[in-house]
């Protein structure tokens, strides 16, 4: 505002009036002109001075207030920064609580899709099982119902004459489904639980006699004995037996042996057997 143009134009300005103040007065002389000059610009100098104290003192309020509104601009931005970090953080932990209930939620998904999962391997697994256990049922059931062919005839005495308490051994088997029989020793050792029907057919010897009993497990189960008189005798017999796996079952003489007879093609004496129920 107080440029130094302005300064120099209000100076002349005052040698000018103070050259008409001094026209007016006639008694100056050139001393008191310039004394008075002097002081004017004495006085000039101090009100400048004061004005430039003036502008400063402005400057400096007005610094001052700059420094103030500074200061509360940035307490302001600051306190609006802190709300806007807030604000952020509160979104954060939303955002961090949203995403925290999606991993539970997508675990407990998880979870109940495993627990399915398992749960149905289970219930597949024991349904299998339950199946296959009522097919082995369905199985047994088959079998039991289904009676199998355990049935033999055998022929061909070994020896004709035998004395008392003597195995008949009928040397061929004419069938031996099961291969119960033995033509070996002649017993038949019985493979399956079950109820049996066993028949013979003994001849005797011209005027012999023949004692037979049937035994099952060491037990006489059927006995009899036939006399032959002028020409040979054939008796047979049967008898049914309830017999449990292993059970050894065969034909032997009694206490008065027997002596028998057998035509070329061994069919007069013979020993079956067959299985009628399981
Ligand atoms: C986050 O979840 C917890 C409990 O579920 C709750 O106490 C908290 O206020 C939640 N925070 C936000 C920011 O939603
Ligand atoms: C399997 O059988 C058991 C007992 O027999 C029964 O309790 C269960 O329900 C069955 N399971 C299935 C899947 O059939
Ligand atoms: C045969 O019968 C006996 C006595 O009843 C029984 O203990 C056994 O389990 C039966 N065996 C079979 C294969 O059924």
């Amino acid at each position: 505002m107080w440029s130094q143009d302005n300064v120099l134009r209000l100076i002349f300005l005052i040698l000018l009036m103070s050259k008409r103040v001094s026209s007016k007065e006639p008694q100056c002389s050139s001393f008191h002109y310039e004394e008075q000059l002097l002081s004017k610009m004495i006085r000039m100098e101090i009100a400048m001075e004061q004005q430039q104290q003036r502008v400063n003192d402005a400057l400096e309020k007005m610094s001052q207030t700059v420094e103030i509104f500074k200061t509360d601009a940035i307490k302001k931005e600051n306190q609006m920064l802190d709300r806007i970090r807030n604000a952020l953080e509160g979104a954060d932990a939303a955002v961090v609580n949203f995403s925290n209930r999606m991993i539970l939620l997508e675990d407990n998904l998880k979870n109940a899709i495993d627990d399915f999962a398992q749960d149905s391997k289970l219930l597949s697994s024991t349904l299998t099982q339950n199946v296959s256990e009522a097919i082995g049922y369905l199985h047994t059931l088959e079998e039991k119902v289904r009676t199998p062919t355990i049935a033999f005839e055998a022929k061909a005495l070994k020896d004709l004459s035998l004395t008392a308490f003597k195995p008949l051994v009928f040397t061929e088997a004419v069938f031996n489904h099961g291969n119960g029989y033995d033509v070996k020793s002649g017993v038949f050792t019985c493979p399956l639980n079950g109820t049996y029907l066993f028949t013979s057919h003994l001849c005797t010897a011209h005027n012999r006699a023949v004692h037979y009993s049937l035994f099952v497990d060491d037990i006489v189960h059927t006995s009899g004995y036939v006399h032959g008189s002028i020409t040979h005798h054939c008796t047979s017999f049967d008898a049914i037996a309830i017999l449990q796996v292993a059970s050894k079952v065969w034909i032997q003489t009694g206490d008065n042996g027997g002596t028998f007879y057998q035509e070329s093609q061994d069919w007069l004496n013979t020993f079956s057997g067959v299985l009628l129920h399981r």
